[in-house]
């Protein structure tokens, strides 16, 4: 069954209809004093992407086709980005990012070997994917008050070896492109742009991930807008973004925008069966391409209300600057909160854990940020890597800062009550 036949359509009107009641009936609750809850994250999806995912299920097309193609064209449309290659996680995106870069079929590329700088606050599968490649990443500390990676520590890094910077935009704030830009210029360095969790940020009026040679997105299901698990890699590079999609699925050239470029090198090979390169499996499906369609229109609402939330609770903990430092927006930046992160500055007459047990015990979710110092991970311990200086500003993060809920589901309410309980837990230091 492949299309939607008219005696089949009134029975998916039905379904649709269905589907849409019962989320009306099961809409999550609006915050409720006598139970507070706020959640590190809820759903941002409901009726409207079920039906489609429902939709694109009865077509039985369900693999890797033209409603990922049509999501990654749109995605591109939004922000002005040449070419996007959807993947399966913000982790695949990063691992095609690195696999592409070091190909024998990217110009300009990375070689084994050389050293990529990154940010100490990072995620795991930001710096994994470049170690499985060959890559050595070098950890530089941050700036305290943006949370971001400080170009000063960028350029005391810098080394023979260094060919590459793979900034995090973290929590959405955008890192400072102006330095960073003029660092990878200066030194002949190519721009990795992890904007995992900075959809929606821009710098200067730009979106992230159009500064760097490739930027990589996650919609995971608790990020900006979500496909359940899913991502996508954005170039300007056509050569590159072929290259990531050879390397998408299997290695095989039938997704690139110009097959024959391959294929007529290798008449004698079945053309639908050619293997170019070493490639992995990171497609996502026709499911989540669909529901992304839907979620994208949607985005630009869900990072006003984060916005509405991060500016009450910058006015709201400002109070407690003596001890309670909050994310800085990075100037000429536009951040798109991922969550709020809050820091207990040294010297604070309580401790990390306290602030975490107050807001726990008052059902306020909590989590610490990205992974920390990544240089403190086991995981990096046995492979090769290099870091810059002592990394105390992404170990104090790690040791004395956590998060909470800054999504489109807090609603007024429950944005007055963390500050309430803010109050509550403060009331014996102030
Ligand atoms: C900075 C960063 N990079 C990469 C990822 C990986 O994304 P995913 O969970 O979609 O694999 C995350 C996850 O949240 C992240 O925070």
């Amino acid at each position: 069954m492949t299309q939607t036949s008219p005696e089949a359509a009134q029975p998916l009107q039905d379904i649709h209809e269905r589907v849409a009641a019962y989320f009306e009936a099961h809409a999550p609750a609006a915050f409720d004093p006598a139970n507070p809850k706020v959640r590190l994250h809820e759903p941002t999806f409901g009726a409207d992407e079920i039906n489609a995912v429902l939709d694109t299920m009865l077509t039985t097309w369900v693999t890797m086709g033209k409603r990922v193609i049509e999501f990654e064209k749109a995605y591109g449309r939004a922000f002005g980005f040449a070419h996007g290659v959807m993947n399966n996680s913000g982790s695949s995106a990063n691992l095609l990012a690195a696999a592409a870069l070091t190909s024998p079929g990217a110009e300009d590329g990375l070689k084994a070997g050389d050293e990529v700088i990154v940010s100490a606050l990072s995620w795991s599968t930001t710096v994994w994917p470049l170690v499985q490649h060959g890559l050595v990443p070098v950890i530089v500390d941050i700036d305290p008050a943006t949370l971001n990676i400080d170009p000063a520590e960028i350029e005391r890094a810098i080394g023979p070896k260094t060919r590459a910077v793979m900034p995090v935009h973290v929590y959405g704030n955008p890192c400072d492109m102006t330095a960073i830009g003029g660092i990878c210029e200066r030194h002949g360095l190519t721009l990795i742009e992890d904007c995992c969790e900075a959809l929606g940020a821009e710098y200067g009026g730009k979106p992230v991930g159009r500064f760097g040679r490739i930027g990589t997105f996650s919609f995971y299901f608790s990020h900006h807008m979500t496909t359940v698990e899913g991502g996508i890699c954005v170039t300007d590079d056509g050569g590159l973004a072929d290259v990531m999609r050879i390397l998408r699925s299997h290695g095989w050239t039938r997704d690139t925008e110009d097959p024959a470029r391959f294929n007529d090198r290798h008449p004698d090979i079945d053309p639908r069966f050619l293997f170019v390169d070493l490639g992995y499996n990171l497609r996502p499906t026709e499911m989540q391409a669909a529901m992304g369609s839907v979620q994208l229109p949607k985005l630009a609402s869900f990072v006003a209300a984060r916005r509405e939330s991060a500016r009450f609770f910058t006015d709201a903990l400002a109070a407690y600057d003596p001890v309670l430092a909050v994310q800085r927006e990075t100037d000429g930046g536009s951040h798109s909160w991922f969550g709020f992160p809050v820091t207990v500055r040294d010297g604070a007459p309580f401790g990390v854990a306290e602030l975490r047990r107050h807001l726990e015990a008052a059902g306020i979710e909590t989590r610490p940020i990205i992974c920390g110092n990544i240089a403190k991970q086991p995981g990096l311990q046995s492979q090769p890597h290099r870091t810059q200086g002592d990394l105390r500003h992404a170990s104090h993060v790690m040791d004395h800062a956590i998060s909470f809920g800054c999504h489109q589901s807090v609603d007024a309410p429950a944005r007055r009550y963390v500050a309430e309980q803010f109050a509550a837990f403060m009331k014996p230091y102030v």
